[in-house]
């Protein structure tokens, strides 16, 4: 999983398989467009603009942006972000959610080509489920960019993220110094995971992070995982749903810690089962101890349970970002621009170019920009606000700008 940082050898390459995609098989079939439109326009394609063809948009292009749910907070913002920076540099976009069905995503980004888009944005639902209209946007050339969530089709041009492996470490290391695991004698400390949804590709990687620092003290008897539920698809959750987080929260709770049995540390993968964890925690914990609870994020009732002490960390990744990065990447695809790590100084943002990290198929890699997450606690919740995305109230609960 270590990354390796390898742009200025394969720029040469990666730009002519540009819109062939991260693939060496570039061959793709076209399925017939489905004809009924169930997609979820939360804001509908400016036909109007587009009619006035204002020469801004005319050289910027169209711009299809996909994404997932608006259910879960982050991607609110992500659509948000991308949607008004893409605007601001001159595009015409379409940005629509998917309301978590794979099958409306195919049919949303069918209806997006049809639509003449230039370039796609996409955060996947599933990122085994979207090949027909992947394998679309291959036979009309139209360049894909996967965001946030790997897509497992070649067509995918280039992949836009946060380190996700580091995601996991973060969250375990932070276990590993707040309990002070390495001179812990023979204390102890009981501990339970939640993890995310198998069909986001994010989901394994932040788990292995966390599993990959916290084993070797499972190993050493200093973390027991007391329900004994620690594989991943035991401790995963469909959809990133906070209330299937806590039904399995409450099950384990009632299961293994009925009897007065302490509970020290829950590891969730993100904010969204955090919540469902904590509400688990705060209903049906007999003990009446602190329990560390990570996440990932920095949703708004997530950073309140942080100031309240019901959770102790998120790992915070800022959308806003991400999304400017995404913004100069599709930049000079669209430019024709050479693609690699000579683009991260125009981002002006922190991140690494990755071209070994991850594969759309077996043997074929994806080039990659991975931006840097970090840890937020009750500490420095002052460095969200210095963001300029939250602001605190005179209660010192954080509310995201916008
Ligand atoms: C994202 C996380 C998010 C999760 C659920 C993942 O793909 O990387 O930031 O918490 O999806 O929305």
């Amino acid at each position: 999983m270590k990354r390796k940082v390898i742009g200025v050898l394969l720029s040469v390459a990666m730009v002519s398989a540009m819109v062939a995609g991260c693939g060496s098989d570039s061959s793709s079939t076209s399925a017939p467009a489905e004809t009924e439109d169930t997609a979820d326009e939360a804001e509908a394609p400016a036909e109007d603009a587009a009619e006035e063809s204002t020469d801004a948009a005319a050289a910027g292009g169209k711009i299809g942006i996909s994404m997932p749910t608006q259910s879960l907070e982050r991607w609110n913002r992500d659509g948000a972000y991308l949607d008004e920076q893409f605007k601001a540099a001159g595009y015409e976009t379409i940005l629509t959610y998917s309301d978590n069905d794979s099958a409306r995503q195919v049919n949303d980004i069918q209806n997006m080509l049809a639509d003449g888009v230039d370039l796609l944005i996409v955060a996947a639902i599933d990122g085994e489920a979207l090949n027909t209209a992947m394998d679309e946007a291959a036979t009309a050339g139209v360049p894909v960019i996967a965001y946030d969530r790997l897509i497992m089709n070649d067509a995918v041009s280039y992949y836009v993220s946060f380190d996700n492996y580091t995601v996991g470490t973060l969250q375990g290391q932070f276990v590993v110094d707040t309990l002070d695991l390495d001179n812990a004698g023979d204390t102890v400390y009981n501990m339970e995971f939640t993890a995310g949804d198998p069909a986001d590709n994010n989901a394994g990687y932040f788990y292995q992070g966390a599993i990959d620092v916290l084993q070797p003290y499972i190993d050493a008897g200093t973390l027991n995982v007391v329900s004994g539920q620690i594989d991943f698809d035991t401790v995963a959750t469909a959809q990133w749903s906070t209330d299937t987080a806590l039904e399995r929260a409450q099950n384990v709770l009632s299961s293994y810690y009925a009897d007065g049995t302490q509970l020290d540390v829950w590891v969730c993968s993100n904010d969204s089962t955090a919540l469902g964890v904590a509400q688990a925690i705060t209903s049906d914990y007999a003990g009446s101890n602190d329990v560390i609870i990570t996440g990932q994020d920095g949703d708004e009732a997530n950073l309140k349970n942080i100031v309240d002490g019901v959770q102790t960390m998120t790992v915070y990744k800022n959308v806003s970002n991400e999304s400017i990065v995404t913004l100069g990447l599709a930049q000079a695809i669209l430019n024709g621009d050479t693609v690699d790590e000579s683009l991260i100084p125009s981002f002006g943002i922190e991140c690494a170019f990755d071209t070994e990290s991850y594969e759309t198929s077996e043997g074929n890699a994806c080039p990659s920009f991975l931006l840097v997450p970090n840890v937020i606690t009750a500490d420095n919740l002052q460095d969200l606000v210095d963001t300029g995305l939250y602001t605190m109230g005179e209660d010192g609960y954080l509310s995201a700008v916008q």
